[in-house]
């Protein structure tokens, strides 16, 4: 699979070359790493989980059209951390063509990049490879003289490699279901736990709990269990609030599980019962999110997803109220936005939020069967609002994740509870 998708790659890239660095190690503090986790791209490329790598892909060397620097074997360091592939195992490993050790970049890099005209380079994601990058550049320019062409045209990956991974073959699809069924018990599991009296990080960790019991290695990005007015707060992560009777809580959780990502969110009732005031709003939400994910087929764009969404949520926010005018000026003069403030999708993938444009050429991409992403619409009342007080503090979102079909789109994650009443039911039997 990994060498297939290199020759995909090679053959998307014509004449030229690409290097792609392991993702670095990064400090967390004094002398403790934060946990490693492989550069996105170069696991799609390789599978290779060892960081101190450099994958360099090119169509004008001979035999060498793969090529791997990785760390060489070294017993007293493998005794702290564990095995290492070793450059003479890389090349049956990996089926690349050749492998060295990664102290020898510096010197050979400028060599693969000899009379490349344009090379894949994603520059300043990490600067301190972008300073071995240029070196290597100027390596090459300095060779001018003798008849070597140096790289003229240094283009982003995302032209290339990140629409390869924007395309899900099946395989994929079938891995985000496997992340996605992990993800979807989770919640299951945080929604019998998250009783009035508990706090909020006795979730989060029984959604952890259920992610690693399940193999996934870690979660996809920071969970959050919001409740009560935290349900407003966007990017919650300190999950240290004790949950009361009459909160909701919006969990937006989800695993990543063979470097693929999840990312669901749900929003219920601490107590068991919806008040009439988040019911209300939440019944908005619900219609606003299955009529988005409905529109998802095919030739629609992002952008036509969040406006399907954007109406509804307008329609419930005039109905309720919460917003004075008519629905078309609400929607046109963004007057929702105070309780409506991001987008309503993105792509998912190897990463949460995923590569690939969004945009060609200044016009929304149509979405083609194949590419996955979540429908995520939500109101949040703050607690400040200049509202009625009685929506005040109300949070919710409710969020799926998508592919699109060729005929329309699979829900990957409908059969996690989101109708209220069948929350309800699901709440009063824990
Ligand atoms: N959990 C990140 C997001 O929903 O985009
Ligand atoms: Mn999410
Ligand atoms: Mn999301």
């Amino acid at each position: 699979m990994y060498r297939e998708r290199r020759e995909r790659l090679l053959t998307e890239m014509g004449p030229g070359a690409a290097v792609l660095p392991a993702a670095p190690v990064a400090i967390r503090n004094n002398d403790v790493e934060h946990e490693y986790r492989q550069d996105s791209d170069l696991f799609y490329l390789t599978g290779f989980e060892e960081p101190e790598s450099v994958l360099v892909l090119t169509n004008r060397h001979k035999e060498h059209r793969a090529v791997l620097f990785c760390r060489t074997r070294d017993p007293s360091r493998e005794v702290w951390d564990g095995p290492r592939l070793g450059v003479d195992r890389a090349v049956e490993a990996l089926g690349v063509d050749a492998a060295f050790p990664i102290e020898e970049l510096p010197d050979k890099l400028p060599d693969y990049l000899a009379d490349v005209d344009r090379l894949h380079y994603r520059l300043g994601r990490d600067r301190a490879f972008d300073a071995t990058m240029l070196d290597a550049l100027n390596a090459v320019r300095g060779r001018a003289r003798t008849g070597v062409r140096p790289p003229t045209e240094i283009v982003d990956p995302v032209k290339t490699l990140h629409e390869m991974r924007l395309r899900k073959r099946p395989e994929e699809i079938e891995g985000m279901r496997r992340a996605a069924a992990v993800t979807r018990e989770a919640h299951v599991r945080a929604m019998r736990v998250a009783k009035p009296g508990c706090y909020e990080y006795e979730v989060e960790a029984e959604i952890l709990r259920t992610f690693r019991a399940h193999g996934s290695p870690r979660p996809a990005y920071g969970t959050i269990v919001g409740s009560g007015p935290n349900a407003t707060v966007l990017h919650h992560r300190r999950n240290d609030r004790r949950m009361e009777d009459g909160d909701l809580v919006l969990i937006d959780a989800g695993c990543e599980l063979g470097y693929l990502a999840s990312d669901i969110t749900r929003t219920f009732p601490v107590g068991g019962r919806f008040t009439s005031e988040q019911r209300a709003l939440y019944d908005v939400v619900l219609a606003a999110q299955r009529a988005a994910i409905d529109s998802v087929r095919p030739g629609v764009s992002l952008d036509a997803v969040h406006e399907v969404a954007v109406r509804l949520l307008s329609e419930g926010l005039v109905d309720l109220g919460l917003v004075s005018g008519s629905v078309d000026e609400v929607v046109s003069e963004t007057k929702y936005k105070p309780f409506y403030m991001h987008r309503t999708s993105h792509w998912l993938g190897m990463d949460v939020h995923d590569v690939g444009a969004y945009h060609l050429s200044a016009e929304p991409r149509p979405l083609e069967a194949g590419f996955v992403l979540t429908v995520e619409p939500g109101l949040y009342v703050a607690v400040d609002a200049d509202v009625d007080p009685k929506w005040r503090g109300i949070g919710i979102r409710i969020e799926d994740d998508v592919v699109v079909t060729a005929d329309g789109h699979e829900n990957l994650t409908s059969d996690t509870p989101k109708d209220p009443d069948e929350i309800e039911r699901l709440l009063a039997d824990r």
